[in-house]
């Protein structure tokens, strides 16, 4: 049973750019809600898989040195910390993780084929398929059970958890590691990332919630690891019926989260409160800006820079364009707000006295790229943890 957390209205799927502005659009309700026996916020009443994640899917991982290199150094210590011999990726979107698994045989599995092929280029063997009982039993009776199994971003996107978390068992080997990286909804909370709240997203999970679902399945967490990406990310150690030993810092993070209150309703709903006056702040700020002559464009047109545009209802009458060095985005339109994508371009910064950070969670690789726009007098504008202006003496 959910108990509603907040709700926003008439919202576009976040990676559903337009290739122009006739395209229609359509807007589904978001709506967050929480469980209370497992303490898990997640959204109910979504919009089903097949409408977000498919052929033109435009998130593509490699767009980020941060998460370049945040992947391959995931990649080099998990192989420290355990054999792999047999590894499997779920959701490899771009291929940048478990391209450094080449030598050992790797399986990926990625819904969106335009992704399944850039990494079937790469040489692995991927499946271009959603992740569940149909493909486990697949990779089991091809290529035999997984002593590795990584998934980022991923687990968070899936609706069915209990055909998600069965498959996943019958896949681990008895000493295999399953290994889930999501942002951490603490974190979420902390920072107030409202923009992370959107229909891909089904489970924010905290290390409690994430551990109640799992040990029905005879999974458990026995270690953790938090990393800055995403604003704030765990990587979660997950071993099949108690094989490996329980760490202290997994008892530690549950402690945290319950002592910030995450199993309490109350608590939850009084951060919503927050959100929505830092919603309405931002909206105050751009609008201010631009009433005083400003030019303000968008750097970053992340699926986050979607969501805190118009659930602060910003629309290119503010923001005039949003650079961004994804292909497969440049020269659509952002749905709702209209703002168009324009490749990105150091000279297009030149037309700007503020830059509105859609991809806040780069701010420091975006700031050190673009110290010449802020010598120049340039600002960015970051709105998480709230809105703030930064210049060259600030930064
Ligand atoms: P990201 O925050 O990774 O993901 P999400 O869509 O899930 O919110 O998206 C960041 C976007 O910013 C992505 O489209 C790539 C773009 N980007 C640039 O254009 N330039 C940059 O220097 C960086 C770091 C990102």
């Amino acid at each position: 049973m959910h108990k509603k957390l907040i709700k926003f209205k008439n919202i576009p799927l976040s990676n559903g750019l337009l290739f122009n502005l006739n395209n229609k659009i359509k807007n589904y309700d978001l709506k967050v809600g929480y469980n209370s026996d497992t303490h898990l916020v997640s959204l109910y009443d979504n919009v089903s898989p097949e409408k977000l994640f498919h052929n033109d899917y435009v998130y593509d991982s490699s767009q980020s040195d941060t998460m370049v290199n945040h992947f391959k150094e995931a990649a080099l210590s998990i192989q420290k910390k355990y054999k792999c011999l047999s590894p499997l990726e779920i959701g490899s979107n771009s291929g940048i993780f478990i391209e450094h698994f080449s030598k050992k045989n790797p399986i990926a599995v990625e819904p969106c084929s335009n992704f399944a092929k850039i990494t079937t280029d790469k040489g692995i063997i991927t499946y271009d398929e959603y992740w569940g009982d149909a493909i486990s039993n697949k990779i089991l009776n091809s290529h035999g059970e997984r002593d590795m199994i990584y998934s980022a971003n991923t687990i968070s996107h899936i609706q069915n958890l209990d055909e998600c978390f069965k498959s996943i068992y019958k896949c681990l080997s008895k000493d295999g590691v399953f290994i889930i990286e999501c942002p951490s909804f603490l974190e979420l909370l902390k920072g107030n990332a409202f923009d992370q709240f959107y229909h891909e997203h089904q489970s924010y999970f905290s290390c409690l919630s994430l551990n109640i679902i799992l040990k029905k399945y005879n999974l458990s967490i026995f270690d953790i690891e938090l990393y800055p990406v995403h604003g704030g990310t765990y990587r979660y150690y997950i071993t099949k019926d108690n094989y490996y030993k329980l760490e202290e810092n997994v008892v530690s993070a549950i402690n945290e989260e319950i002592k910030y209150g995450l199993c309490n309703y109350d608590v939850l709903k009084s951060k919503m409160e927050v959100i929505k006056n830092n919603i309405s702040k931002i909206k105050n700020t751009l609008i201010n800006l631009k009433e005083k002559g400003a030019k303000i464009i968008g750097y970053g047109a992340s699926a986050k820079f979607t969501q805190v545009t118009n659930m602060s209802e910003i629309d290119n009458t503010i923001i005039d364009f949003v650079m961004d060095t994804t292909p497969s985005k440049q020269n659509k339109y952002l749905p709702k707000s209209n703002i168009k994508v324009l490749p990105y371009n150091k000279e297009l910064l030149k037309k700007a006295d503020y830059c509105f950070l859609g991809a806040w969670n780069y701010k420091d690789e975006i700031m050190n790229k673009e110290i010449d726009f802020l010598k120049k007098g340039g600002k960015f504008i970051t709105h998480i943890p709230t809105i703030k202006i930064y210049d060259i003496n600030n930064r």
